[in-house]
C-alpha cells in the first residue's frame, strides 16, 4: 500500500475544512520562543501552503518577528471543528521572497494595505484615535496611488520537518498519524490518542 503524501493529505483536508467550517479555515495558532526560550502563542492566517511550506504574513517589528529571527522555528496548529480534526505543522521557519510577499500585499485590500503602514504591531497606543490618525496620515500619504509594500511587513514560511494529523473518533479512540521528514521522503507513524 502506498503511503498518503502529508501535502496531498493536507490540502485534502484544507479544502474540505474551506468547504464545510463556518469559521475561517485558514486561522490558524502560531507558536514561537524567544532566545531564552520563551514561548508565545497567537493565531494569523494562512495565506499559501505547497510543497515549499506554510506562509503566514505580520509586520516583521512585532514580537513574533523578534522571535522569528532569534529562534527561527515555530509550529503551527490549525484546528476544523465542522470536520473534528487538527493538523500541526512544526520546522525551521524562512522569509518569503520580496517578490512574493510584493504580489501578495497588492492583492490586499486598500484599507488593508493602509493599516499594515499605520500600524506599529504590538506597540502601546494613546487610545483608539491613535490608529485612526495614523490611518488617515498613510491615506493623505499615498493618495490614489498604488499603496507599496512596506518593507517592515513580509511573510515567513514554516518549512515542515513534520506534519501531524488528528482526526477524532469516537470514545477517544483519536487516529493520530505523524509525518517526519527524513532527506526527500517521509516517514509515516500512526500515534497512540
Ligand atoms: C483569527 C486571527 C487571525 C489573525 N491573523 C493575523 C495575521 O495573519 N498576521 C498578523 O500579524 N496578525 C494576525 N492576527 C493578530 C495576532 O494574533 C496578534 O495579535 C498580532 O499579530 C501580534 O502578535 P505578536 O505581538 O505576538 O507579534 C490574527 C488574529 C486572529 C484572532
Amino acid at each position: 500500500m502506498q503511503l498518503p503524501d502529508p501535502m496531498r493529505l493536507f490540502q485534502e483536508w484544507f479544502a474540505e475544512a474551506c468547504d464545510r467550517e463556518k469559521s475561517d479555515a485558514t486561522a490558524m495558532a502560531l507558536a514561537t520562543a524567544d532566545s531564552s526560550g520563551r514561548p508565545s502563542v497567537r493565531m494569523v492566517l494562512l495565506k499559501q501552503a505547497d510543497a515549499r511550506g506554510f506562509v503566514f504574513y505580520t509586520n516583521l517589528a512585532s514580537p513574533k518577528a523578534e522571535d522569528l529571527r532569534a529562534n527561527p522555528r515555530a509550529e503551527l496548529c490549525l484546528q476544523w471543528p465542522a470536520l473534528e480534526r487538527q493538523v500541526r505543522i512544526a520546522g525551521p521557519v524562512e522569509n518569503v521572497r520580496a517578490e512574493e510577499a510584493d504580489a501578495y500585499f497588492a492583492t490586499r485590500p486598500r484599507l488593508s494595505q493602509i493599516g499594515a503602514w499605520a500600524s506599529h504591531q504590538s506597540q502601546p497606543m494613546n487610545g483608539r484615535s491613535a490608529l485612526e490618525q495614523a490611518v488617515a496620515i498613510a491615506a493623505i500619504r499615498f493618495g490614489v496611488k498604488t499603496v507599496p509594500r512596506p518593507l517592515f511587513w513580509s511573510g515567513f514560511r514554516v518549512v515542515p520537518q513534520q506534519i501531524e494529523f488528528w482526526h477524532q473518533q469516537p470514545f477517544r479512540h483519536h487516529d493520530r498519524q505523524r509525518f517526519t521528514r527524513s532527506g526527500t521522503a517521509w516517514r509515516h507513524e500512526w500515534l497512540f490518542p
